[in-house]
């Protein structure tokens, strides 16, 4: 296992995260104001230099997440992003307003294909453009980020030009994306070079890399980015984002720490702190994260075969290069169950880097009695789902009240549902071909809408025939996509949660385009 070397033969690398904008940007990742919160506040304790905490022009919703975070930052930079233009960048500037450190980052395409199709202007038009907007951006904040959209498929001639004009007018990172995730990491590296060599007063400019993964190439490229002179790496928890999604945090972080031999870097963030941000961020946004995704994935750390299992006995070095306590995946200490108590679940959550309000405590403490009256022992992922459902339900309209079923195998299968809504509390019987089906019935008998089911997924939080289960239900109505989650020891009720969640999570949607909607505020 490699040593690392003494702080000051190391460059620090910048760790700026963009989970709660390119990566809330991808379809059905959609998270709420206090989901937004939460994983705020997790990057700023592990140490992420730089939050993106979302667009603001683009929604009220945006803007308010993007303000209450600046609002509750202790450490990290708070950026707005912004499009090359003044309402945009006004915009920004006002929801980072009160951050301690606050940043607009407003980028503009560069490459010839987006210049000619998605923006029609000419090269110098786009020039004139990045001097204006960027000195707006500079007059607001003293910290302005300016990226070269689809920077890998631009000249490097006209990139040049572009990255001085945005020094010039006061830009102090430049970051230079592979938008469409087509550079290889020699030809990312070499554009880095490049550009710092060429362009006069690039010393003046922390230079920034932004990988998306459609040939699989993010962490490659970003690492290469950084051999070329880069110091600032732009990634997202669990890699989510655009189509094949962005570089992961937690990848970038570990390759940098595990080969210290070979990557002389640093950055600032608290490894054993990446298994819980990696979990809060699949709940928050309901992807779940695969079972052989590096670092972070169920099976990262498992060893089934026979040969790897004798040399891990003999010596955990012969095939782990980290340790699964170096990211935060340790043994459980303390299992919990009925007789536990209020401190031993508040010392459990604290172990777990959980903090609740008293509030919130107050309403899981209540939720896992009742989980473990049903189920012998309560582990920690249960315990995660517990809070991840409070988290996810704090401000619904629709509530389950009681859910039975009659199952088997002579149909049809009934479900009798009794939810709270709006202060009423409404009943409904239905039939359907299957429990889930009687069940879905049910719900939009009460609850009617026009949104179609698109995945409907179950698994089991635990190990053993009581462990809970989770069901994730993805619901789309026209452009709008949500996914939710529901956790239960039984299936049915999970689901029923689950496609309850989906109904509110696009109910508090409709509400906030309603509220945009000038013809309705
Ligand atoms: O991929 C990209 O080019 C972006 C920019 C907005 C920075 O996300
Ligand atoms: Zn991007």
């Amino acid at each position: 296992m490699s040593t690392t070397s003494p702080a000051s033969a190391r460059d620090r690398v910048l760790i700026f995260d963009t989970t709660l904008r390119d990566g809330e940007q991808c379809p059905g990742a959609t998270m709420t104001l206090d989901e937004k919160l939460a994983v705020a506040e997790l990057l700023d304790t592990m140490g992420v230099d730089i939050i993106e905490a979302g667009f603001p022009i683009a929604s009220i919703g945006d803007f308010e997440a993007v303000s209450e975070i600046a609002r509750r930052s202790k450490r990290a930079v708070i950026a707005g992003l912004a499009r090359a233009i003044p309402a945009d960048i006004a915009r920004a500037g006002e929801a980072v307003r009160h951050a301690q450190r606050g940043r607009i980052h407003t980028f503009v395409s560069t490459s010839p294909i987006h210049l000619a199709y998605q923006m029609r202007k000419s090269e110098d038009e786009v020039v004139e453009i990045i001097l204006r907007t960027v000195a707006q951006a500079r007059d607001l904040v003293e910290d302005v980020e300016w990226s070269a959209m689809d920077a890998t498929r631009t000249g490097i001639d006209y990139l040049c030009r572009c990255v001085e004009a945005a020094i010039k007018a006061g830009a102090t990172t430049i970051n230079l994306p592979d938008t469409v995730g087509y550079a290889t990491p020699t030809e990312y590296r070499a554009m880095f070079e490049a550009v710092r060599e060429r362009v006069p007063n690039s010393d003046k400019a922390i230079f920034s890399v932004h990988c998306h993964n459609d040939l699989g190439l993010a962490i490659a490229n970003s690492l290469a980015g950084i051999e070329g002179g880069a110091r600032q790496v732009e990634c997202t928890v669990n890699g989510i984002g655009e189509r094949a999604g962005n570089a992961a945090l937690e990848e970038i972080v570990m390759a940098i720490r595990t080969r210290a031999d070979a990557l002389p870097y640093e950055t600032g963030i608290e490894s054993t702190m990446l298994t819980r941000a990696s979990k809060l961020v699949s709940h928050a946004t309901n992807f779940p994260v695969q079972f052989n995704k590096a670092i972070v994935g169920r099976n990262a750390f498992a060893h089934e075969s026979g040969i790897h299992q004798d040399g891990m006995l003999k010596h955990a070095e012969t095939y782990e290069i980290m340790t699964p306590a170096s990211v935060g995946l340790t043994k459980t200490s303390l299992v919990m169950g009925k007789h536990s108590g209020r401190a031993a679940f508040r010392s459990k959550l604290g172990e777990l880097g959980l903090h609740l309000s008293d509030n919130q405590f107050q309403d899981v403490f209540e939720r896992f009695k009742a989980l473990a009256d049903r189920k012998k022992h309560v582990y920690d992922e249960d315990i995660e789902a517990l809070v991840d459902e409070n988290l996810a339900t704090a401000h619904d309209r629709i509530r389950l009240v009681s859910l039975s079923v009659i199952a088997g195998t002579h149909g049809p299968q009934r479900a009798t549902l009794k939810l709270a809504m709006d202060g009423r509390t409404l009943t409904e019987e239905a039939d359907g071909n299957g429990p889930v089906d009687a069940v879905f019935n049910a719900i939009h008998a009460l609850v009617p809408h026009e949104a179609v089911l698109e995945l409907y997924q179950v698994h089991a939080v635990t190990e053993g025939t009581d462990a809970q289960a989770e069901v994730s239900v993805r619901l789309k109505d026209g452009e709008r996509g949500v996914t939710a989650r529901g956790a239960d020891p039984d299936t049915l009720v999970a689901s029923a949660k689950a496609y309850l969640s989906a109904l509110n999570k696009l109910a508090a949607s409709a509400r906030r385009l309603h509220a945009q909607d000038p013809a309705t505020a």
